[in-house]
């Protein structure tokens, strides 16, 4: 194994450092907890990540969702909510926001993605129909199965493998599209399900020219294409950074570009827009936008303010607004970056290439001795919190759960610990501290073994579910 190189961010690209574009106005305490309190934490939490009192954790990088830093503007921005019921002044700023920066027209807010998910799920699935798309999430799968759809992956292939370093893991495989196609005939796909910075497959892009292909192959079958823009703008970031032709391209305007080849999105606003709560559907379509009005107000609330209220909606307006500036997402998928960085230099295995919101452990090659039926994944997050009081989250067997046809396991080829980097919240001192960490439960990886599951929810069993080490 080679020796620790001590670099700065410059140093390893062969020019200065960077430093993130902003400064720190109000600071949260957090602490540490002694050994033994982590292990009691750790027990009573059933060794689920997702069960830990936040209080009893370090450094938290158990998701990106909700967790961002607001900016002074945010923050002032949430002082000028109205409250109306209806047609709060917040609203018309979201929409106008959404209509500029992702170019979609008819918008309705939910309280957060899974709101979104399951007005655009009802609206546009019939019992019976197929949803081809690049990689399951947890929450649009379930929403799509619940109106009666069955999810079909069709990503390429080097996405279901941690160590390709394909530019971009998150494309259509369309080849996979057609035969999909050629089975349930295309009247049977209501429309492809496309994530932008793949969150399963380890933040991976998709890039523009996969989503031109798509669009003209779509065309050509009659079938809609609708995005899951939770984290576009890093995906932006990696189209800037390695497609021909969008180096000298804004952040902004690849963002607008990219949206313009889909018919509609589902937004969790807790990711990218920069804001604790909130989310939304936009779509070009008045058809669908009418059913998706009509649902809106029995699951969510009135169709301009869908969950959320006037001030967090005037938040994740200005949000979007800065979510585009380019020296933001550099900053954010840098930090990233920089973490990966060091894991790489100490020899510990990644998904790669590093993805654009989170650092993910290949806990198959972490835990090699460790089977995959006693969770490798959800193994190595209990201990990192035990190492450090360092919070992660499981992307394994538990994750993916059980098929609904069959009731067995669903067994990913991807068995990942996902270390995810809320954004303008942590330094880089901070990912000096996570990467030791990871070092140090790597070092010990041997005496390791593995976790059997004692309790689990019929639904999204990963946040909710109660383990037990294995004897
Ligand atoms: C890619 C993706 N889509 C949808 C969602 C669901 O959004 P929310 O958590 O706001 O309901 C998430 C949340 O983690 C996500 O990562």
């Amino acid at each position: 194994m080679s020796e620790p190189k001590y670099r700065t961010m410059g140093q390893q690209f062969g020019r200065r450092s960077w430093a993130e574009p902003w400064k720190i106005k109000m600071v949260e305490p957090i602490r540490m907890l002694p050994p033994e309190a982590r292990q009691k934490a750790l027990t009573q939490a059933g060794y689920n990540t997702f069960l830990l009192r936040s209080e009893d954790v370090y450094i938290d990088l158990l998701t990106d969702s909700g967790t961002s830093a607001m900016s002074d503007r945010q923050w002032a921005g949430m002082m000028l909510g109205d409250e109306a019921y209806a047609g709060s002044r917040n609203f018309y700023h979201l929409e106008g926001a959404i209509r500029k920066y992702y170019g979609y027209q008819h918008i309705i807010p939910t309280h957060q993605g899974r709101g979104a998910e399951h007005l655009i799920s009802k609206a546009l699935i019939t019992p019976g129909d197929t949803i081809p798309g690049n990689m399951y999430f947890t929450t649009t799968r379930l929403h799509q199965e619940l109106a009666g759809g069955t999810f079909v992956d069709v990503i390429i292939d080097e996405a279901h493998n941690p160590t390709s370093h394909h530019p971009f893991k998150g494309n259509v495989d369309l080849v996979k599209l057609q035969a999909v196609i050629d089975r349930v005939g295309a009247q049977k796909i209501p429309y492809i399900s496309l994530a932008g910075t793949v969150n399963m497959a380890g933040g991976q892009p998709v890039s523009m020219a996969n989503l031109k292909a798509l669009r003209e192959f779509c065309n050509q079958q009659g079938i809609h294409i609708y995005l899951d823009a939770t984290r576009m703008v890093e995906n932006a970031f990696f189209i800037q950074e390695r497609e021909d032709g969008y180096q000298h391209k804004l952040i902004a305007e690849i963002l607008h570009e990219f949206c313009s080849y889909t018919d509609g999105a589902w937004m969790s606003a807790k990711k990218d827009n920069l804001v604790n709560i909130g989310g939304w559907l936009a779509v070009n379509d008045p058809k669908v936008a009418e059913k998706a009005r009509n649902m809106v107000v029995i699951y969510e609330g009135l169709h301009t303010y869908g969950g959320m209220a006037g001030r967090d909606m005037e938040a994740v307006a200005l949000g979007i607004e800065e979510m585009v500036e380019d020296d933001h997402v550099r900053s954010r998928v840098e930090q990233v970056r920089y973490l990966g960085q060091l894991l790489l230099d100490w020899e510990i295995p990644i998904v790669e290439p590093i993805g654009g919101h989170a650092i993910f452990l290949d806990a198959r090659r972490f835990y090699s001795h460790i089977s995959q039926s006693q969770l490798p994944a959800q193994t190595l997050a209990a201990q990192l919190y035990l190492d450090s009081g360092l919070r992660s989250m499981e992307r394994g067997v538990v994750s993916a759960g059980r098929d609904p046809q069959t009731g067995d396991h669903r067994y990913p080829a991807l068995e990942l610990t996902r270390l995810t980097i809320p954004r303008r919240v942590y330094t880089q001192a901070h990912m000096d501290v996570v990467a030791e960490s990871v070092k140090a439960v790597f070092d010990a990886r041997e005496q390791t073994k593995g976790l059997k599951m004692v309790y689990e929810p019929e639904y999204l069993r990963f946040f909710q579910a109660r383990f037990e080490p294995i004897g």
